[in-house]
C-alpha cells in the first residue's frame, strides 16, 4: 500500500459543492459541517475566503478559475488524506475541471462527493445578496457565471438540491442521507 492509499484509509473525504454566486453553496457547507464534525476534522475551503488568501490575485478567466479550483482540490486533498471532511464551496464552473480533481481524489482512494446546489437565475437575480447580478446584467462585469460566462452542470452529481425549492435543512439532510449511505457518516441514532 502507498503512503496515499494509506493515509486515506482514516475516513477523509471532500464534499465538493458547485453551483452559480449566491445558489446558496456557503449557507449549505456551513449547514452540513458541524454534522460532519462529531466524527472527524471538519474544514471548509469557501471561494470567497481562498480568493483572498490562496488565490488573491487571480481572475474570472477560464484560466483563472481552473488554477483556482485545482488550488481548492490540492488543498482539499492534503485535508482528506489527513483523515478531514474537506467541504468545498466554491462555483467551479467548468465540469471538466471538476472531474480532474475527482480522478485525482479517487486515484488516491479518497470519496469525492459532488453536490450540484441548483437556483433558477431568476431567484437569484432577484435575491441578489451582493448585488452582483444587477451589475453583470449591466454589463458591467464581464464573465459574470451564469449572466455572460458558462456554467456547466455536473452530468451525474452524487447529490442535487434546489435552493429556491426547498429549505437550507431539507437540503443538508440529503447531503447527510447521501454520506450515510456511503458510509461517511455513521447511522443517525434515533431515540
Ligand atoms: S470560481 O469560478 O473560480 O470557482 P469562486 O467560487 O472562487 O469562482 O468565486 C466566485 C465569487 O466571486 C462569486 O460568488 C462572486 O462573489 C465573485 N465574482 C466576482 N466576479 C465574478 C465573475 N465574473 N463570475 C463569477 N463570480 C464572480
Amino acid at each position: 500500500m502507498s503512503f496515499e492509499q494509506s493515509q486515506a484509509r482514516r475516513g477523509g473525504f471532500v464534499l465538493w459543492f458547485t453551483g452559480l454566486s449566491g445558489a446558496g453553496k456557503s449557507t449549505l457547507s456551513r449547514a452540513v459541517a458541524p454534522h460532519l464534525a462529531a466524527e472527524r476534522h471538519v474544514e471548509i475551503l469557501d471561494g470567497d475566503e481562498v480568493r483572498t488568501h490562496l488565490s488573491r490575485g487571480l481572475g474570472f478567466s477560464r484560466e483563472d478559475r481552473d488554477v483556482n479550483v485545482h488550488r481548492i482540490g490540492f488543498v482539499a486533498r492534503l485535508l482528506a488524506r489527513a483523515g478531514a471532511a474537506a467541504v468545498t464551496a466554491a462555483i467551479s464552473p467548468y465540469r471538466e475541471t471538476r472531474d480532474e480533481v475527482r480522478r485525482h481524489c479517487e486515484a488516491e482512494g479518497i470519496p469525492f462527493v459532488e453536490v450540484h446546489v441548483q437556483a433558477r437565475l431568476e431567484t437569484l437575480v432577484s435575491r441578489d445578496v451582493k448585488g452582483l447580478y444587477a451589475r453583470a446584467l449591466a454589463g458591467e462585469i464581464p464573465h459574470f457565471t451564469g449572466v455572460s460566462d458558462p456554467y456547466e452542470p455536473p452530468a451525474a452529481p452524487e447529490v442535487t438540491v434546489s435552493s429556491d425549492g426547498e429549505e437550507v435543512a431539507r437540503s443538508a439532510e440529503k447531503v447527510l442521507a447521501h454520506l450515510r449511505a456511503r458510509g461517511l457518516l455513521e447511522p443517525e441514532v434515533r431515540a
